[in-house]
Parts: structure tokens; sequence; C-alpha cells
């Protein structure tokens, strides 16, 4: 039987045939919904999609369809942010927006101790998600358009705020893999037409809702990072570049400087590993491996 979905896998251009061959015959409740659940992945539908799970920063974290599945990449908005959440008496209200399915909140809720988490998102079936992941969790989900979907009472409370929202420039849309192109949302990927339309209002707002000290975290690509940063600059935010080539992910970082805040503050650019050349092409295409190269549904 595993020779044959392993087959069937690469014949559709799976490259992690193997891999994804043993965890849909580990999932499958019986033959039937085994060879359904072949027939979707060689249609092209997300593997996490069938499964009902992916994998990220070492969790299993529960999605759904039309649900943004989270990205290998993303580990580093996690690390970054649980790097500025050192155990302390008073918890920390953290707020990840335009949150999916939650996973990034649910990676720091389970490795970051004294953290109140508030997550949103505008689109019902990733609020409904969110929930699932994160109120077993002690974490609040709330649906809405960015920062109006959150209580009036965290603004200026806000210690650490993550944002992955949609990055990808409009017109590279249809250069992304199927699955992403097919199967996920657009909203959950559009971000206009130089794909920084989100990070300008989160730049723009991210002040009235972080307290003094705070920090806000945008995962971003590494051709954008300097539109990213330099809308948060812009701002009055003192702000910081990591990129991790292990991950393939690059987060800017704004600082909300104490005291004397002055709009156009110096950009600090802190580049962890080294900077790959620019234009390795559609770096925002989003497909962790496991999930590249089954092109059935393109
Ligand atoms: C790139 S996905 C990232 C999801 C999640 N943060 C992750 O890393 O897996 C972007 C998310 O932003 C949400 N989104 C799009 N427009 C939004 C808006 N105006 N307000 C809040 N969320 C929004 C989408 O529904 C989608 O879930």
């Amino acid at each position: 039987m595993f020779d044959r979905v392993v087959t069937a896998l690469r014949s559709a251009g799976c490259v992690f045939a193997e891999d994804e061959a043993r965890l849909l015959l580990a999932e499958a409740s019986g033959p039937a919904q085994l060879a359904a659940n072949v027939l979707r992945r060689v249609e092209g539908v997300p593997l996490e999609h069938i499964l009902g799970w992916a994998e990220f920063a070492g969790l299993q974290v529960l999605v759904a369809p039309g649900v943004f599945v989270p990205r290998r990449r993303t580990g580093l908005l996690v690390a970054e942010a649980l790097a500025l959440l050192p155990d302390q008496p008073e918890p920390v209200i953290v707020v990840d927006l335009c949150c999916g399915s939650g996973a990034v909140a649910a990676a720091i809720l389970h490795r970051a101790t004294g953290v109140e988490m508030h997550a949103a998102d505008i689109e019902p079936a990733a609020v409904q998600c969110a929930r699932r992941n994160l109120e077993p969790l002690g974490g609040h989900v709330h649906a809405g358009d960015l920062f109006q979907a959150l209580p009036r009472v965290l603004k200026g409370r806000v210690g650490v705020l993550v944002v992955n929202a949609p990055y990808v420039p409009t017109e590279a849309i249809p250069t992304m893999p199927p699955e992403a192109r097919l199967h996920e949302p657009a909203a959950s990927l559009d971000g206009g037409p130089d794909g920084l339309n989100f990070h300008r209002r989160v730049a723009a707002e991210a002040h009235e809702w972080l307290a003094p000290g705070g920090s806000v975290l945008i995962e971003t690509s590494e051709r954008q990072a300097a539109g990213t940063s330099g809308l948060l600059a812009q701002a009055g935010f003192q702000v910081n570049t990591v990129r991790s080539e292990e991950l393939d992910g690059t987060v800017v970082i704004g600082t909300a400087v104490i005291a004397t805040a002055v709009a156009g503050a110096a950009v600090t650019a802190t580049v962890v590993a080294g900077t790959a050349a620019d234009g390795a092409g559609g770096d925002w295409s989003g497909a962790t491996p496991a999930r590249e190269g089954c092109p059935g549904s393109a």
C-alpha cells in the first residue's frame, strides 16, 4: 500500500512523496478515506488541509480549509518574540495580529510564561480555527479588521505585537505555487501593489497600542525588508532587521522608544546570518518544502 501511495504522489510531482505517504497512511481511518485523501493530494490540495493539522515550530497546529497554512519561515517571528519575553512577575500582553490559524500565538504560549495572549483575524474560518488552537491555552481570539478587532482596553498596554500579515505584491500572486494560489484565500496573501499595504497600516497604528518600550515584529520578505523597516522608522520606531538563512525568514522589529520618540528615527539594521543575493525569486512564495511540487491543481 505504501508503495502505491508513493507512486501516485510522485507521479503527481510531490517532491517529498515518502514523507507525505507516511502521514496520509497514518491519518486515514481506512482504505476508502486513504484513497480519497490521496486523490485530493494529487489534485493539489495542501497536505495540511487534508490532515487537518500543520507542523509549526515543533507543534501540531490545527488548520482547516480556507485557512492559511503556517510556514516554516515564520518560526523566526516566534523566536524573536520569545527573545523579548523573559520570565517576569507581571504578565506581558502579546498580540498576534492577522493570526490565521493562531500558529504564532500558540507557539509563543507553549514556550513563554506570564503571557496574556490576544490574537485577531478578519476571516471567519481563521478566527474559528484560531479559537480551537488558542482557547485551550488560555488565549483570546477576536474578529475584525487589524487593530479594530482588539478590545480598546489593550491600548497603550501591549508589550509585544507580532504580525504576519499578507505581504505578497498583488501582481506576484499568479506566480505562487498552485497550492497557495488556489487553496488559500487571496485575503491571506495579497499585500497590495507593493505588498506593504498592511505594514503601512500597522506602522501607522502600532504606537497607539504598544506600552512604552514595547515592540512590534513584522514578518516580511528579504526583498521587502527595506520597505518594511523604512515604514517603521518613519513612524518613529527604533528598527532592527533580523534574517535567518536557515529558515529563509525575515523579521523587522520596531521598538517604541521610551520618552522622546522622534519621527524618522534612524534605522539600525542588524542582519543575523548573511544575506543572500536579492532576486532569488518569489521569497514570498511561501510553500514549505513538504508542500512544494504537487502541481496537479494548476
Ligand atoms: C499570511 S497569513 C498569516 C497567518 C498567520 N499569522 C500565520 O503566520 O500562519 C495572513 C492572515 O491575515 C489575515 N488578514 C487579511 N486581511 C486582514 C485584515 N484586514 N485584518 C485582520 N486580518 C487580516 C488573513 O485572513 C490571514 O489569516
